[in-house]
């Protein structure tokens, strides 16, 4: 300790373990400035960029950031290259920062989806990063829950055929190994920026029971202390689980 640190009200017992997030608004703020769209993802990458270190800082296992959604691949053509294209240049350029501060890297989603220029990347930062464990960042990117599951339902079928097994060896469990990140724990938190309440397809089967935040800050405009605001309403709610808790 030196003294200089600033008084965090955060419970550091109570930290969300892994954190995700709705990152929306980006083409909203832009228009409210007369911009193009594209301006408001070039905002967006800064915030996601105080935001990771920020995760980082304060000891956050997991980060999920939904980058780019089955979905969006009907945006038109130059929104979407230029999306990518932001998205390359912030991996090159973070990635000594990624390995000085322990980041690891790992990329969800049909990644074969990508153009190739960005799938090598992307195939490097997570090579490089790999051995990090300070804080798990999950893109996700060419990401649906919905075709998570059905792609794991493939292969758990295929699984049972050639093992000729019989379909009560499909556990929860089970099922889970055939996800995109089999290893990676449930959210915790789910936080929505852009005012809009719904999932969008987001990690469907992992948000049971996740706490769900929403705001209607713009993407652009979520400062680290919107985060921690967050956090705190987190840290504040009962997670039953369904269960009964005697007073
Ligand atoms: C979120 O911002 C970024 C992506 C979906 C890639 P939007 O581009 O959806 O911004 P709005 O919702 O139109 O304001
Ligand atoms: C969700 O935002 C996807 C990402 C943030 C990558 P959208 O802007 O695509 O969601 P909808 O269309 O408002 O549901
Ligand atoms: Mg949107």
């Amino acid at each position: 300790m030196t003294g200089h640190e600033k008084a965090e009200p955060l419970s550091l017992e109570k930290l969300p373990y892994h954190v995700a997030i709705i990152m929306d608004g980006n083409g909203r703020w832009a228009k409210a400035r007369g911009l193009p769209r594209v301006y408001g993802h070039k905002k967006g990458v800064e915030t996601a960029r105080k935001i990771v270190l920020k995760s980082q800082e304060i000891g956050i296992k997991y980060l999920s950031l939904f980058t780019f959604s089955k979905e969006n691949w009907q945006r038109p053509k130059a929104e979407i290259q230029a999306l990518f294209q932001l998205l390359e240049e912030y991996l090159l350029k973070e990635l000594p920062t990624m390995k000085e501060k322990g980041i690891r890297l790992r990329v969800m989603g049909d990644k074969e989806d990508l153009p190739e220029n960005l799938q090598e990347v992307i195939d490097l930062a997570e090579k490089e990063t790999r051995a990090n464990e300070k804080l798990n960042l999950i893109l996700a990117l060419s990401y649906g829950g919905r075709a998570e599951i059905l792609q794991a339902t493939r292969k758990l079928a295929e699984r049972i055929k050639k093992g000729n097994l019989p379909s009560e060896v499909i556990s929860e469990e089970l099922f889970r190994q055939f996800f995109y990140l089999p290893d990676v724990p449930d959210p915790d938190l789910l936080i929505r920026t852009g005012g809009e309440m719904r999932i969008s397809n987001f990690y469907l089967f992992q948000l049971a029971y996740t706490e769900l935040y929403f705001t209607p800050v713009l993407w652009p405009d979520f400062t680290e202390d919107e985060y921690l605001k967050a956090i705190l309403d987190f840290q504040r709610r009962e997670r039953r689980f369904g269960k009964v808790y005697e007073l």
